[in-house]
């Protein structure tokens, strides 16, 4: 069994989600993947940060309530700020899940410049560093020879870039349209029900699913961060979500989406890339699907994407009504291929 340590940089929904996940998957993790998980490190930004490098307890950091400090689980020395509790920290992987800054990628892409600096390898559910920074991180990754593992930054945990990298070797994504946000999902289904927006909103909350700032994904943002790192990644394309020309939801009213569904149609808000010679035409905005479209089909918080190829047509991944467990399960998946990929039996 190969024993791997792992600092969280950021303990919300989804750091929480994923140390419960690494607590029920435990035996698994050791009899079917040789791995043995013990998480080191735990950093916040307002509610302080815990390191035992012998192991902290998943189940104690898990009874502090969300605002509770960490501070009483903290065995080191003081770490200035969060590039020091990473290299103070010590880890075999850095999970990066803190906010998304979709301007700039934010903090995290310094995180996770450290993380590699430290001789860490990468998972993150941050789709910002890879829409903002992925290049400069890529480069970096090669040149320390650390993994960099993203698949929860789009569609959670449902295979999309490691389809691609795994399953389809020689074969080039030439573009794409995907329902990426289910939060614009939901309320866009809500509000068909009957809804107003704020109502529609009121229920996405319940489920725990809203960005910290719910208007980047009402007003698309999230979107072409997600748009922009498919562009990234799966097309090597160069894009930053500023860059995207992007329409939200916001102005979207219930009377336009009874239209639509008069006529056949539903009205989604949809991510679209394409390459075009040398360019790549990327956006973001609503579309009026028709009913037999699968992005047109998607109900809830479900999310699809379109692949399309040159060698294989056309694909598409469906996510049903995914929640957070399948953002932790992203982390997890990642974990252990990282594991694989040191040389843990598989
Ligand atoms: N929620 C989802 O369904 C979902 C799905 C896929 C991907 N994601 C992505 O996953 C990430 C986390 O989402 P979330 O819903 O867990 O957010 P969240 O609940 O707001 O949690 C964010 C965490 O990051 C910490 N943090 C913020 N800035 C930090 C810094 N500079 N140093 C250390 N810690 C810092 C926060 O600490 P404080 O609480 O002390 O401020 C908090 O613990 C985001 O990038 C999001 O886009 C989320």
């Amino acid at each position: 069994v190969r024993h791997l340590s792992v600092a969280l940089v950021g303990f919300g929904s989804v750091g929480r989600a994923f140390a419960r996940l690494l607590l029920e998957t435990d035996d698994r993790l050791r009899a079917r993947h040789g791995l043995e998980c013990t998480v080191t490190g735990v950093a916040t930004r307002r509610h302080g940060v815990a390191i035992d490098r012998l192991g902290l307890d998943l189940a104690t950091l898990l009874s502090i309530e969300p605002d509770g400090s960490l501070a009483e689980l903290h065995c080191c020395p003081h770490a200035e700020d969060t590039v020091g509790f990473i290299r103070e920290a010590a880890a075999d992987v850095v999970i990066e899940a803190t906010v998304l800054d979709v301007e700039t990628g934010g903090a995290a892409v310094e995180h996770i410049r450290s993380a590699f600096a430290a001789g860490a390898h990468v998972v993150t559910a941050n789709k910002g560093p890879i829409a903002c920074a992925y290049r400069d991180l890529r480069a970096l990754a090669t040149a320390s020879r650390r993994q960099f593992r993203f698949e929860g930054t789009v569609m959670d945990g449902a295979p999309v870039f490691n389809l691609v990298a795994e399953t389809l070797p020689g074969c080039e994504v030439v573009g794409f349209s995907g329902v990426l946000n289910s939060t614009t999902n939901l309320l866009l289904t809500r509000m068909e029900q009957g809804a107003s927006l704020d109502e529609a909103l009121a229920d996405a909350r319940g489920r725990g699913i809203v960005e910290a700032n719910p208007d980047h994904d009402i007003d698309g943002h999230d979107a072409a961060a997600k748009a922009a790192a498919l562009v990234n990644v799966l097309m090597d394309g160069t894009v930053t979500p500023r860059d995207i020309p992007t329409i939200g939801i916001r102005r979207v009213t219930r009377d336009a989406l009874d239209a639509e569904v008069q006529r056949g149609r539903r009205l989604r808000l949809v991510a679209r890339a394409a390459r075009r010679g040398d360019e790549i035409a990327v956006r973001v905005g609503p579309e009026a699907l028709p009913e037999a479209d699968a992005l047109a089909r998607l109900g809830g918080t479900s999310n699809a994407l379109t692949l399309r190829t040159d060698l294989m047509g056309e694909l598409t991944i469906v996510e049903h009504d995914p929640g957070i467990e399948q953002t932790a399960y992203a982390l997890l998946s990642d974990l252990i291929a990282v594991g694989r990929a040191i040389g843990v039996r598989a």
